[in-house]
């Protein structure tokens, strides 16, 4: 696919009534028929046919010749019916470029009343395994498709960050739809990008939202300096969509994880020596005495 807004530009209701009927039928079916795209369109199978014929072409679906002819949507097409649904609502008036390509997910600049990103999960295609195994949000789930992992990801971070916000310092969020999560806009660049004039202050700063984050029962377990917007009056935590509550059973590793890649990344770039023990009694002593 070209540009997301380019994209989105070219498709017609019709278009966008084809792809929601797909995915609804992709509930049911790895591969949905035709005629379950024209029933629940409402559309002629003729006419159907048609915009799916279209639709392939821009490669917004693929299709498979089984018994029947079946079509599945893409990536890129469920990134289309969310920011369809995020125009709707009236939280996004326009999209902007690509600002960020994670591990997993793509992340687009966009305007709603504030600056805002878009952040389109990604999880599941290729390492749905590895996130069902570490992530106990999804444990519940039989065996999910990608399209729905990457939506109870971008949930559970939504809510995460919801709960966070704004005792902790992240980016403000803002909606949710499928995949999507649209959230305030953080100018600034990651912590290994930029050259800190205060280090030690910075690094205060970073243990103390941790902590917060732990008083508010929440570990982020994925934190590290890929992880912290440095904008130009503070810093920002982001990528949450890992985080586990404080009372999971790896929540203390995964604390001492997380605190342990900034402290060696602080020692390692600015020479601050700090113990990973004595971090660890700032970081949940502050948890203690906000849970109290
Ligand atoms: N709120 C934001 N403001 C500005 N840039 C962001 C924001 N959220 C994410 N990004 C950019 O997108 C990249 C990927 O986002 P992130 O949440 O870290 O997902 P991933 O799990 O893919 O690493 C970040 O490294 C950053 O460059
Ligand atoms: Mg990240």
């Amino acid at each position: 696919m070209e540009n997301l807004a380019q994209t989105f530009l070219k498709l017609s209701p019709e278009d966008f009534l084809v792809l929601s009927s797909i995915e609804s039928g992709m509930r049911g079916h790895e591969w949905v028929p035709l005629e379950l795209v024209a029933k629940v369109s409402g559309l002629s199978s003729r006419r159907a046919e048609y915009r799916l014929h279209l639709l392939s072409e821009l490669h917004l679906i693929s299709s498979e010749n089984l018994h029947y002819h079946g079509y599945q949507i893409d990536f890129d097409a469920y990134d289309l019916l969310a920011l369809a649904d995020l125009v709707k609502r009236d939280y996004v008036a326009s999209i902007g470029d690509k600002v960020g390509v994670g591990k997993e997910s793509v992340v687009y600049e966009a305007l709603g009343e504030i600056p805002l990103v878009i952040k389109f999960h990604r999880q599941g295609r290729t390492s749905f395994k590895h996130v069902r195994r570490h992530r106990d949000h999804l444990t519940d789930l039989p065996r999910v498709p990608w399209l729905y992992a990457a939506a109870i990801a971008a949930r559970h971070e939504f809510r995460v960050m919801q709960r966070l916000y704004p005792q902790v310092s992240i980016p403000r969020p803002i909606a949710l739809s499928r995949h999507a999560l649209a959230m305030e806009l953080i100018s600034g660049l990651p912590l290994n990008r930029v050259e800190l004039s205060n280090p030690q202050e910075a690094l205060d700063i970073i243990l103390e939202e941790i902590g917060r984050a732990y008083g508010l029962g929440i570990v982020h377990a994925d934190l590290s300096e890929f992880n912290v917007l440095v904008a130009e009056e503070n810093l920002k935590i982001i990528d949450w969509p890992q985080a586990v509550n404080a009372d999971h059973a790896a929540a203390s590793e995964l604390l001492r994880r997380d605190v342990g890649n900034i402290v060696r990344y602080f020692f390692r770039r600015y020479k601050i020596d700090l113990s990973l023990d004595e971090a660890l009694a700032r970081v949940s002593g502050r948890g203690q005495e906000a849970m109290v």
